[in-house]
């Protein structure tokens, strides 16, 4: 999950300390690469894999039938199958129940014994995965990936941001989804190669490679070292002591440590922080960090994801055409999250979100009015033409995806919430995207049989939400020091300042001029 829990490290986003990029920070880099890989490739492979033959024939024969005969039914329905969704989505529910499970271990086992856990928990999903011989082999071994997903993204993510230094941690936030991107390209690559080869097995071949990432992430936690933060807070302060002069390549590192051993006495004072989440001054960190993972998902972008190929076939791509288009989606997505990394702290937040709006919008529109027009129930496919216009318009949207809701769905929680909600707030978010992921899984292709091309209108309709969303309500955090959002951010926004009950009383200043909406308030 990309970035889930980067700002959960203590000492705010302000202090800069005496740091070098050592080799134990590259390392840590390299690790991050290896989570993110990992959770991509487990978001890209499904797709794939479910448009090849031999793979349906083996474990949906009822769903290899109506893909063979499409004569017999609507285009529409062909893949509509709940046990074919749940291949896809029972990694997801396996992860968000895993989540819970993490946010345990990563306080008491600590960051790196957690990144272990779900290591070997992604080792023996991929064996159980490609070498399945039915079909509880294959949905066991998803759950397994599904729990190492819920591990990884809780600890390594939270490694990441407490291991580097503060001038690289925003920028690694981003890197970690552009690699989400880069594993979700190596499974659309993967799944083009072996659809190829001879013999019916491919898709062995594409669901046993997750073994690279697994592998790497596996051996990565057994090579690292804790974080300091984590020895600290298990109460190792000589051992948290030495690894912070390590891999900060300096003896001069008092400040730091001291700052380290107040955050985690503070961390220790807050006795329940999920409750803590719910109170009254923390309303709007949680109503839109929730608000931004419902959004993140019902703009549609799993459904291509996960099932693009699918897609792809459906509207009458063959098999290979769907497998290359797929690809392409991939190399979009990923060339475009590149361009967030850029304009992410220049152009702003809202900005992003709001243009990426209406692209995402005019997309889906003109995808529902082509399909509507030229696919019939009746499986007449499109014609070459519309079908690479299709492709096109899908780009477009990925792309949009992919500068906005994509890096920025995770981004803004994790620099929202103050210290003492943080890591109880990033569990939250990182779960309730893994729901509503999940509910895209198990739901689309249902829901493609019975909407039809009305599916993009469906989601176009959520755009259009999600945009006056971030028009009235979400404010602006581009440049705010974390410690700072309070008071430049949530005590200026026109909704939100009633929420910050210490020094507003409600109707308190209306008298000052500051009543009624002022989109710009927060600017
Ligand atoms: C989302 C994933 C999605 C990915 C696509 C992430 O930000 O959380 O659900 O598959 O982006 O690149």
């Amino acid at each position: 999950m990309a970035g889930g829990g980067f700002a959960a490290s203590s000492g705010g986003g302000g202090t800069e300390f005496e740091a070098k990029i050592t080799p134990i920070v590259i390392i840590s880099c390299i690790m991050a690469a290896t989570g993110g890989l990992m959770f991509g490739y487990d978001v890209g492979v499904s797709g794939g894999v479910t448009s090849m033959g031999p793979f349906l024939q083996k474990f949906f024969p009822v769903v290899y039938r109506r893909t063979q005969d499409p004569g017999l039914e609507s285009n529409y329905c062909k893949y509509d199958n709940q046990g074919l969704q749940l291949f896809t989505s029972s990694l997801y529910l396996a992860g968000l129940t895993a989540t819970f499970f993490a946010s345990y271990t990563t306080r008491r086992l600590g960051r790196r014994l957690t990144m272990l856990i779900a290591g070997l928990f992604f080792i023996v999903g991929v064996i159980l995965n490609a070498a399945a011989q039915d079909l509880a082999m294959l949905i066991i071994g998803r759950i397994l990936l599904g729990c190492g997903v819920g591990f990884a993204n809780q600890a390594v993510p939270l490694f990441l941001s407490e291991i580097a230094p503060t001038r690289i941690r925003g920028g690694l936030n981003i890197l970690f989804q552009l690699n989400v991107t880069i594993g979700i390209l190596f499974a659309n690559l993967v799944n083009y190669g072996t659809a190829k080869i001879e013999g019916g097995w491919g898709w062995r071949v594409s669901l046993g490679l997750a073994g690279v990432p697994a592998g790497l992430l596996t051996l990565g936690s057994l090579l690292v070292t804790d974080t300091p933060n984590s020895l600290i807070e298990r109460g190792h302060l000589d051992e948290g002591k030495a690894v912070l002069k390590r891999i900060r390549g300096t003896d001069n590192v008092e400040p730091e440590f001291l700052e380290l051993v107040e955050a985690s006495r503070v961390a220790k004072q807050v006795k329940h922080p999920f409750r803590n989440l719910l109170m009254r001054r923390n309303r709007p960190q949680l109503i839109i960090a929730l608000a931004l993972q419902v959004f993140q998902q019902f703009t549609g972008i799993n459904a291509i994801m996960f099932y693009a190929p699918v897609l792809f076939n459906t509207v009458g791509f063959g098999s290979d055409a769907a497998l290359y288009s797929a690809v392409i989606l991939g190399a979009v997505n990923v060339l475009s999250t590149v361009v967030s990394i850029y304009s992410v702290d220049k152009v702003g937040r809202r900005k992003l979100l709001l243009e990426a709006g209406i692209q995402m919008f005019l997309s889906q529109v003109v995808i529902a009015i082509i399909l509507g027009i030229k696919v019939t129930d009746h499986s007449d496919n499109l014609n070459h033409g519309y079908a690479i216009f299709v492709v096109i318009l899908i780009c477009t949207f990925v792309s949009a995806f992919a500068w906005s809701w994509g890096p920025l769905g995770w981004l803004i929680p994790s620099e929202t919430f103050p210290l003492e909600t943080r890591s109880a707030g990033q569990s939250v978010t990182v779960c309730v995207n893994l729901l509503f992921t999940f509910v895209i899984a198990q739901a689309f292709l249902s829901m493609l049989c019975h909407f039809k091309f009305g599916i993009f209108l469906f989601f176009s309709g959520w755009v259009l939400l999600m945009s006056f969303f971030v028009f009235f309500l979400l404010p602006e955090t581009k440049n705010v020091p974390i410690e700072e959002m309070t008071e430049q951010v949530w005590k200026k926004h026109w909704l939100w300042k009633r929420f910050m009950d210490d020094d507003y009383v409600d109707g308190g200043d209306i008298g000052k001029g500051t009543k009624g909406f002022d989109p710009n308030s927060q600017l």
